[in-house]
């Protein structure tokens, strides 16, 4: 029999039916106190029949929030919320784990705790503006954080990811990916610093591999899997030499066994570096998940070629939920609709057709 996209795959002790994942899409439609709602289990439980679903990004604090309307996982509240989501997916077959976030400069004021600034590893302003309640407003020049803050976010992750356990999840993604924090202290452009976590490999990777520590002592290796973007420049990022920076990372991350590595195989816009990621896939000893762009041939190829072992689809799995029938029917997909994308109601949200449904 051929391995393709419809054959099952286990990532670390996370076993899943087929290699087609849900990848993490940031939709804005939680409830009051970043409460999941009824409307967010219909949307999750519609998509079941991914292999393994990962949640839109959700923030580990108050302090970890960037946009409008997220959920979050450190309230009893929230805890409760999500775990309607995760009983509603794991009724229908399925398994979900959720993508664990701090922002980091990648905010605003208006959206933090008394107004407070946002943090990062060095207070350069990124170029961009945040989408905050009451319109676009240009992204400020964050505070820097000193070394001794660290420890306490490190812990904001374990309190997450002890809330994801709680909420019933199949295990957490560790975001390092797309210009937010972690992915800030990796990459040369955002992070300056001159103590232990600033300019050698090593000392940029320092609380990569502090927090993924921390997060494998609560839930184990085999349910944690980590989202790198090395050249995305989404968020003002950059970085001198991302191909030995992130063979590093691979290799560095080798020593904890995880489930899987996630990787964002290029750029959401911008100019982006030259990187081979066939290279950065024969560093990492574990499942790799390769995410962008990808289609049903595509992804087939780069499974039977070895590159990958399942592929992460985020714009086809919000406007199919359906999405692993239609590729194995060849069906035709639904187009996506970009001004339902984030924030909203039903609409462009748990309205797309499953197959055979008229609209
Ligand atoms: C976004 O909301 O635009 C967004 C969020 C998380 C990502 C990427 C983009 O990783």
């Amino acid at each position: 029999m051929t391995t393709d996209l419809f054959s099952p795959v286990t990532l670390g002790s996370i076993a899943l039916k087929n290699r087609m994942i849900m990848a993490p899409l940031t939709r804005n439609r939680a409830g009051e106190g970043g409460v999941p709602q009824d409307l967010n289990v219909t949307y999750y439980a519609q998509r079941a029949t991914s292999g393994l679903i990962i949640t839109e990004a959700t923030p580990i604090s108050a302090m970890a929030h960037g946009y409008p309307a997220l959920p979050g996982i450190y309230t009893d509240a929230q805890v409760a919320g999500w775990k309607k989501v995760t009983d509603a997916v794991h009724a229908k077959g399925g398994k979900i784990v959720i993508q664990i976030w701090h922002v980091g400069r990648i905010s605003h004021p208006s959206l933090l705790p008394n107004g407070a600034l946002p943090v990062a590893p060095s207070a350069i302003q990124p170029a961009g503006q945040a989408f905050t309640y009451t319109g676009l407003q240009d992204y400020v020049t964050p505070r820097a954080l000193d070394a001794n803050e660290l420890p306490a976010i490190v812990q904001d992750y374990v309190h997450a990811t002890k809330c994801a356990l709680a909420a019933g999840f199949d295990g957490v993604e560790i975001h390092a990916a797309n210009g937010y924090l972690l992915d800030q202290f990796l990459r040369d452009g955002s992070n300056k610093r001159t103590d232990n976590y600033g300019g050698s490999f090593e000392n940029r990777a320092r609380l990569l591999l502090e927090v993924t520590k921390a997060v494998v002592g609560v839930v184990g290796a085999d349910k944690v899997g980590i989202r790198l973007s090395p050249v995305n420049p989404f968020n003002d990022m950059t970085d001198s030499n991302p191909q030995a920076l992130f063979n590093y990372v691979a290799d560095a991350l080798n020593q904890f066994n995880l489930a899987y590595l996630h990787v964002v195989e290029g750029g959401m816009g911008g100019k982006v570096q030259t990187f081979d990621f066939n290279e950065l896939r024969k560093h990492f000893k574990n499942a790799y998940m390769a995410n962008l762009a990808y289609d049903k041939a595509r992804g087939n190829a780069a499974i039977a070629s070895g590159h990958a072992d399942c592929i992460a689809y985020g714009v086809p799995f919000l406007a199919n939920p359906d999405l692993v029938e239609r590729f194995r029917a060849n069906a035709p997909l639904n187009e996506a609709d970009g001004n339902s994308f984030y924030g909203g109601d039903a609409k462009g949200y748990t309205d797309y057709p499953f197959l055979g449904e008229q609209k």
